[in-house]
């Protein structure tokens, strides 16, 4: 008989066995602890090797977090060399968002920012979208920093992106897109209007001014003059009451389709009625994008600034077709001035 069983038959055995398990376990448990701890850190390791290798000199980066550095590229784009700034880390971005949800606006305010480049709808353009292959060509070129538009900064821009809506084959295509911007490391910067029954009415306002062209004879979407606003916000259209109900669920199906087909991007959701209301979201759209926080300025003045019953020719016919309805708090919702 060995000291072991002798103790065991001495004692009673079953504490000792219960410390036993319990040691065995917390070594186990201690051991696969460590290994994945490895494991982290040398996929890190390795990623953070990979954003090296892009550029030829070696940059150093700090203050970015290990989870956080897929996101963050040196790129040497080919038309241009980057100089004094190639070492300054870049992130790249698209907005994506429906028409008439104050994107425009929103562009025009995160290019006042000296480090943010955002290039309109690049795939307002239909040879750009025709297929995946031309989708994706054409995003390698905008992330190469290759794109130039008049919203192209200086060698400095350290975060660079584009305007995207739902219907520039974004959803047709969302499988292979999706893959892309997460291979890529490309942070998305989500804008929707939660009022879809204003958006509706800028939809058909902005229609209108299409055919009409109401600004001496040019059809303007955003304008930057009380003038021109007044004259644009004249118009009321009049709304297609047998189809209001099911005009509003699809935008807000295509919404819901959208948040959940790219939940696997980071990203950021932001409402134009929040950025109209809470400078804060500004804040943090900058903070995301990995910037300095500036204040950030539009020239453009918004169209529609009277209540919503002054809008449309129909008002009553809508009241009464949204009442009861869950989409009765868009008849009362204010979104307010900037
Ligand atoms: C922002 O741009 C300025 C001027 O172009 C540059 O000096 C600065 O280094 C840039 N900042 C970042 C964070 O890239
Ligand atoms: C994709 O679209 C582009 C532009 O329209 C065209 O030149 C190209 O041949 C298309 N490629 C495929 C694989 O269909
Ligand atoms: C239209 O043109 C006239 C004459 O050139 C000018 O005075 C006026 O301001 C213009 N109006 C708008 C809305 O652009
Ligand atoms: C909405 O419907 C309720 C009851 O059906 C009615 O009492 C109310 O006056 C309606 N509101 C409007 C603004 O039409």
């Amino acid at each position: 008989m060995n000291a072991y069983s002798f103790k065991i038959s001495k004692w009673s055995p079953y504490p000792l066995r219960v410390i036993l398990i319990l040691f065995v376990a917390t070594f186990g448990l201690y051991i696969c602890y460590v290994s994945m701890n490895e494991i982290t850190l040398e996929r890190n390791a390795r990623d953070f090797l990979v954003s090296l290798k892009e550029t030829e000199n070696v940059c150093s980066v700090s203050g970015i977090q290990p989870e956080e550095m897929r996101y963050i590229h040196f790129p040497q784009p080919a038309t241009y060399s980057r100089s004094e700034c190639s070492c300054s880390p870049v992130r790249f971005f698209a907005i994506i968002s429906m028409q008439r949800s104050g994107s425009g606006w929103f562009e025009t305010l995160l290019n006042s920012h000296p480090n943010i480049s955002s290039n309109g709808e690049i795939f307002a353009v239909r040879e750009r979208r025709a297929n995946v292959s031309s989708i994706l060509n054409t995003l390698d070129t905008v992330y190469n920093l290759d794109w130039l538009s008049s919203a192209a900064k200086n060698e400095c821009t350290a975060a660079f992106g584009l305007k995207w809506m739902l219907n520039q084959g974004l959803m047709d295509h969302h499988a292979e897109i999706i893959s892309y911007l997460n291979m890529k490391g490309v942070s998305l910067v989500f804008l929707f209007r939660r009022n879809l029954l204003r958006r509706l009415i800028s939809v058909l306002a902005n229609d209108y001014d299409r055919q009409e062209k109401q600004l001496n004879g040019t059809h303007k979407s955003h304008v930057h003059s009380k003038e021109e606003a007044e004259i644009l916000a004249r118009f009321k259209p009049r709304i297609n009451i047998a189809s209001l109900i099911s005009d509003i669920s699809s935008a807000e199906k295509a919404i819901a389709d959208c948040l959940q087909h790219f939940s696997s991007t980071r990203h950021i959701i932001l409402y134009y009625e929040d950025i109209v209301n809470n400078h804060n979201a500004l804040s943090h759209v900058q903070e995301f994008l990995g910037v300095l926080i500036a204040k950030l300025v539009s020239r453009q003045v918004k169209i529609h600034t009277r209540p919503l019953s002054k809008q449309v020719m129909n008002w009553e016919d809508v009241t009464k077709t949204l009442n009861g309805t869950r989409y009765e708090h868009f008849l009362n919702h204010a979104d307010c001035d900037f």
